[in-house]
């Protein structure tokens, strides 16, 4: 079996207790590479004053990861400016807040280069080379251009824009031709992977050659959709332990008589939290009856404060918090609790599992796990009502839960009523379809789908006639 090497920004290396939280993809990847003794390459999450290229390695659980430092300036030009402010907005269709910098696209592309050329060294020839996600999109031409031959692979975990949002980047078809340097693209959904294909036949000129490959600027390459999933196994296994048991306990004795309805998210803009919270302000404005009958918790960590739109959702956020409580709270009771820290995993899976109601209303999103690990959390026998976004990519698979359009604060008043009223029988009956799902494709099915589809790639590309 050839070795795995993933390659991605953030890197979560597996820690004895393994128990900690970082985001979908580290935590993701974490399970992917677990059965595969691979390498994991990386930023480390610091910055030193010169690049250096210098690794640090290290081995845990049969993974070795291998992570590098970048300077101040990567981090302002590659993370903070043309990932974050850049492509991050793009790709969810805020084109609002989408800055356009030409040192930001320097910056991606020396970060990219200082990639290629660390990695370069560590790669034997029949290595199979995993990237994965905005970050890194021009890593494959680098390491081309390095003379690299081996079969690369690229996962992008967020959406592809349609090409009318696509075509506003400016210089947009030379990231679309940084594409056609991977043997495989791997899109979350089908609707993704059709943008991506639009954008190639109507904008960049090129055609389809079989099924779900595509030519275009003298190269070829397949694509696909691999929805990325839970590592199933081990969330039961969490649920199980003495931690997720003592929270979902404390979550239930909290909540004697009420329901309790859950948000869990990075703070980031595209996750719809304004229009969530708008929406609890009016399901407790239209429904005087059910107000002392619920308590909406909302946990979101704060995430890359260094860039000004998620401070300013910061601020509006803490604004519509206190004003949802100082509305409608009494002397013995408030409706809505808000918290900026982050949980233990296994604090988590209790709290889902406490709950009556997940509220997954991102504006747009790749996937979204926490949906996926709310129903992998839920009783059986009495098993809570996800409400989810229309726009996250697990709507494509969670079809039975109560699908909204998060723009909506009606929408969302009105699904939350429906969520408490619905009865057992039909709760169990959609959590059933959505858990049957979590568990078939879970994070294994995922990797073995991708991987799969990149050893099976040709190992020379054949250059074509342009
Ligand atoms: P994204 O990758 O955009 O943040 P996902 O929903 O795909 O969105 O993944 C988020 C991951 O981060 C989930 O595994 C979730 O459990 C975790 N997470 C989110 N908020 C917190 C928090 N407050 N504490 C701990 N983990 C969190
Ligand atoms: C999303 C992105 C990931 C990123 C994660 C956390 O899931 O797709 O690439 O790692 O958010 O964001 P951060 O900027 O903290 O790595």
């Amino acid at each position: 079996m050839s070795r795995l090497i993933v390659v991605s920004n953030r890197v979560n290396p597996p820690s004895a207790a393994g128990e900690e939280s970082v985001g979908g993809l580290a935590m993701a990847l974490a399970a992917a590479l677990r059965e595969y003794s691979g390498l994991w390459f990386g930023w480390s999450g610091r910055t030193t004053p010169e690049f250096t290229g210098q690794l640090s390695m290290q081995t845990v659980d049969g993974v070795t990861t291998a992570l590098i430092d970048l300077e101040e300036a990567d981090l302002d030009e590659y993370y903070n400016g043309y990932a974050n402010r850049t492509l991050w907005p793009l790709f969810h269709y805020r084109t609002d807040l989408a800055a356009y910098d030409r040192a930001f696209g320097e910056g991606y592309s020396r970060v990219n280069r200082r990639f290629a050329e660390t990695l370069r060294p560590l790669i034997a020839p029949d290595d199979l080379i995993w990237v994965h996600d905005y970050h890194l999109i021009p890593l494959a031409r680098e390491l081309r251009m390095l003379g690299v031959k081996n079969r690369i692979g690229f996962f992008l975990h967020v959406p592809w824009p349609a090409h009318q949002v696509f075509t506003t980047l400016p210089r947009h078809s030379q990231l679309a031709e940084a594409m056609f340097d991977y043997d495989v693209v791997g899109f979350q959904t089908e609707e993704y992977r059709q943008a991506f294909e639009e954008y190639v036949l109507f904008v960049a000129g090129g055609a389809q050659s079989g099924a779900e490959r595509l030519q275009a600027f003298g190269r070829s390459l397949r694509t696909g959709a691999f929805p990325i999933g839970l590592d199933a196994a081990e969330f039961a296994r969490m649920l199980k332990t003495a931690r997720a048991r003592r929270m979902r306990d404390l979550m239930t004795a909290a909540t004697v008589f009420r329901h309790l309805v859950v948000g869990v998210d990075r703070l980031d803009y595209s996750k719809g939290l304004e229009e969530r919270f708008l929406g609890f302000e009016r399901f407790l404005a239209d429904n005087p009856d059910l107000r002392r009958e619920v308590l909406m918790l909302q946990i979101a960590p704060v995430s890359r404060e260094s860039v000004g739109a998620y401070r300013e959702i910061r601020a509006r956020l803490d604004a519509l918090s206190g004003r949802i409580n100082g509305e409608f709270s009494d002397v013995d009771w408030a409706p809505f609790r808000y918290v900026n820290r982050n949980y233990r995993r296994d604090e988590l899976a209790g709290i889902y599992g406490a709950a009556r109601v997940g509220l997954v209303t991102p504006l747009r999103d790749g996937m979204n796990l926490v949906a996926k690990e709310f129903v992998a959390a839920q009783n059986p026998e009495d098993p809570g009502v996800l409400i989810l976004s229309r726009f996250a990519g697990a709507a494509r698979q969670l079809k039975d839960a109560i699908l909204v359009n998060p723009n909506s604060p009606e929408e969302i008043a009105e699904a939350i009523k429906q969520a408490l009223s619905m009865d057992k029988a039909e709760r169990i009956r959609r959590w059933r379809a959505s858990f049957d799902n979590v568990q078939r494709e879970d994070v294994t099915a995922w990797r073995d789908a991708f991987v799969g589809a990149l050893a099976g790639a040709r190992e020379r590309r054949p250059a074509l006639a342009s």
